[in-house]
């Protein structure tokens, strides 16, 4: 037996494809179910009652389409909303990109030796995953010896969503965000915004050589996989992908292209209440 019902994933905006370009990948049998919350994007400078509010509903909407597994794509609704999402699931499997991300980013720091194994993990996320310090919790539930820094990086988020990734503004941004990060010598930083893998290059250049950038994805899809087990998963041919959004532009439709490093498929317009 398998089960043939989509996966959803659901982020603020196009961030959390990148999300789904790892699932895809890792499990390419699988028919895929994206929400993008475009018309209340960004989440990150919303307050936490906004975002389990705005989370709940997206939520709703994907479960109503018959997902047998929910994917929180997005780093703040995962640090801010996750019991909300799992309340409103009602028994459907959720997966935050947050421990997943934790996970990884320990891994990664075990890796590193000398005198810069005691420097402390940067997180990059947004002002609202900061505020909730939840890489700094989930982390340290797994290794109370490590310390975290938190920097917030809210300029990335329209960045990332206009395309300019790599430019003069990008690399300004980079430079001034990572100060702190380059000044306490961490070696490990976490991309905690599902948004940000698109300025690695960008966010790598500014740090010294040899930093270590830890991005949620792969390790998410991974444990999706996990989650699903064996009976979970869909046998067959190659599965589809299809795109919801609350707000869809031309340059929308530009960016999600470039955040999935191909064509992005039709992007279907739906409302929250
Ligand atoms: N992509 C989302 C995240 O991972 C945040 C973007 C936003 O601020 O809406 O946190």
């Amino acid at each position: 037996m398998t089960d043939p019902r989509p996966i959803g994933l659901f982020d603020s905006g196009v961030g959390g494809l990148t999300v789904l370009d790892a699932v895809a990948r890792r499990l390419p049998g699988e028919d895929l179910l994206y929400l993008g919350d475009t018309a209340r994007l960004p989440y990150g400078t919303k307050s936490p009652e906004t975002v389990r509010r705005y989370a709940r509903r997206a939520v709703s909407l994907l479960l109503s389409r018959g997902v047998k597994a929910l994917v929180v794509a997005c780093n703040t609704a995962s640090a801010l909303a996750l019991d909300a999402i799992v309340d409103e699931a009602r028994g459907v499997p959720v997966l935050g990109v947050v421990e997943p991300g934790a996970r990884a980013a320990l891994r990664t720091a075990r890796g590193v030796t000398g005198p810069a194994a005691g420097a402390p993990i940067a997180v990059l996320a947004t002002e609202a995953t900061v505020a909730s310090d939840a890489y700094g919790r989930a982390i340290r539930s797994l290794d109370p010896s490590r310390t975290v820094m938190n920097v917030a990086c809210p300029l990335f988020v329209p960045l990332a969503e206009e395309g300019w990734t790599e430019n003069e503004v990008a690399r300004e941004a980079a430079r001034l965000y990572l100060a702190p990060v380059v000044a306490a010598g961490a070696r490990v930083v976490v991309l905690g915004c599902t948004h940000y893998p698109l300025l690695a290059r960008t966010i790598a250049a500014a740090l010294p050589e040899g930093t270590l950038l830890v991005d949620s994805a792969a390790s998410t899809a991974i444990e999706v996989e996990a989650l699903l087990g064996t009976e979970g998963r869909r046998a067959g041919e190659a599965g589809e992908t299809h795109l919801l959004v609350t707000d869809a532009s031309e340059r929308l439709r530009r960016v999600a292209g470039r955040f999935l490093g191909r064509e992005a498929a039709a992007l279907e317009l739906v409302d929250l209440p």
